[in-house]
């Protein structure tokens, strides 16, 4: 999504945990568009709160920030049920995908209500929309779930994207196929359907799954879904 935001003709602030890449992403989108103006900032969301939010504050004081993207989550990439999810991770997740999310979303919003516009983005997941539940994933499915909008009226759009599967780092099956998209298939209909609805399916073979997925019965969907997960994990041990 950086990419397609910063060809349009935007200037970025990203934030992220690994410096490295954060240069390595920032170099790459410099030799994109040499123009664009780039700001970067360390901000491990699963850390000190605070802390980051002090500097991006501090950082953000002077910008006009338009759009706000909330992209970074974290997740389990085995199946776990709830039980076998352990405290470190569980926490990790509760503080990236909540805590952080939140607190981001609070400070920019402070400053889109004196402007009376902009735009707030929360990737959501398709696990917590196109299935009645995401079993073996439940802690990361409520954490993503949708966030809703109370600032239309005040000119801020806040959306919630709710993509389904997309090969990235996050998903242990890296297999393409009709629905399991790549991130740069992802990222145009993401990037044009800011501004259009409040929960989204941008990408219209993940609507076609959710279509397909409403059509079928609870009790169906979810002993397929969980015996999805059970065959993953067998497949991706820890
Ligand atoms: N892949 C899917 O099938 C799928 C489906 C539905 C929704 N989504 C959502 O899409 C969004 C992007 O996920 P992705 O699939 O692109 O997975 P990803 O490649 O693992 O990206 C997750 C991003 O979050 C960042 N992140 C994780 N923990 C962090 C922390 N503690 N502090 C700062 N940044 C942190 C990661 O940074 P590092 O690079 O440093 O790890 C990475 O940039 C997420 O919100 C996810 O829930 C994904």
């Amino acid at each position: 999504m950086a990419f397609e935001l910063v060809r349009r003709g935007l200037n970025l602030i990203l934030v992220g945990r690994n410096p490295e890449k954060l240069k390595q992403v920032t170099g790459e989108l410099r030799a994109e568009v040499p123009t664009a103006e780039l700001v970067s900032i360390v901000f491990d969301l699963s850390n000190d709160i605070p802390d980051g939010i002090q500097r991006l504050e501090k950082a953000i004081e002077r910008l006009d920030v338009g759009i706000l993207v909330n992209n970074a989550a974290a997740s389990y990439a085995v199946p776990k049920c709830l039980h076998e999810v352990d405290e470190e991770m569980y926490t990790e997740l509760v503080k990236v995908n909540m805590d952080a999310l939140t607190e981001i979303t609070r400070v920019v919003l402070l400053r889109m209500l004196k402007k009376k516009k902009g735009a707030i983005v929360n990737v959501g997941s398709g696990s917590s929309v196109i299935a009645p539940s995401y079993p073996m994933f439940t802690v990361y499915a409520g954490t993503k779930a949708s966030l809703h909008h109370e600032y239309k009226e005040k000119g801020i759009d806040v959306q919630c994207q709710v993509p389904s599967y997309i090969v990235t780092k996050m998903v242990p099956d890296k297999r393409r196929s009709f629905f399991n998209s790549a991130p740069e298939e992802y990222a145009l209909p993401a990037v044009r359907a800011i501004g259009f609805g409040t929960t989204v399916l941008p990408y219209w073979r993940h609507s076609i799954q959710c279509y397909f997925a409403k059509l079928a019965p609870e009790s169906i969907l979810n002993e397929w879904l969980l015996r999805s997960a059970i065959k993953r994990r067998e497949q991706y041990p820890a």
